[in-house]
């Protein structure tokens, strides 16, 4: 029995040297492919923000201190005129930005420009866009 093992062992050993082997070159590929790999994440989030939950908790919260008394309490304006779910589903992120940066001074839309980061804005689309899934809201 013990002389089985003995051997088996040592088999195992054999094909543990040659397995290290292989870890340590697919962990070298691994890392070799992980860098640019984490370099191309880091510039798509510079880009394109993430728009997990936490960024739609951030958003809702920026939302709520700046734009509720317009635009309703978590977005949910019942004047449609407001709700802006409603009113963005069929506009792009870029509409979204322009008119958040600027304003709509003709309608009374004030500008946040100097006011919010573009960070807070792009939390405060990923809430809106949250609640657009949410409630299957499309753009027709
Ligand atoms: C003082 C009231 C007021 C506040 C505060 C306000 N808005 Fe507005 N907003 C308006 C009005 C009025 C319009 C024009 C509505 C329309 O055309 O249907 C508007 C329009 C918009 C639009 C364009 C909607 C479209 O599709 O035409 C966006 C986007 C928007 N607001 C985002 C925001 C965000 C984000 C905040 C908070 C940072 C905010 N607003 C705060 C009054 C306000």
């Amino acid at each position: 029995m013990r002389k089985v093992w003995e051997t088996q062992g040592a088999r195992a050993e054999g094909g543990g040297t040659r397995l290290s082997g292989w870890i340590a070159f697919l962990l070298a590929s691994a890392l070799f492919l992980m860098a640019p790999g984490r370099a191309r994440a880091e510039s798509a989030s510079a880009t394109s923000h993430p728009r997990d939950a936490r960024a739609i908790h951030r958003g809702r919260k920026v939302f709520n201190s700046n734009c509720a008394h317009c635009h309703g309490e978590d977005a949910a304006a019942s004047d449609s005129y407001y709700n802006l779910p409603q009113l963005l589903a069929d506009k792009s992120d870029a509409f979204f930005f322009h008119t958040v940066t600027h304003g709509i001074s003709s309608k009374g839309m004030p500008a946040w420009g100097g006011i919010l980061k573009r960070g807070q804005m792009a939390d405060v689309l990923a809430f809106i866009r949250s609640i657009e899934k949410d409630e299957g809201i499309t753009g027709d």
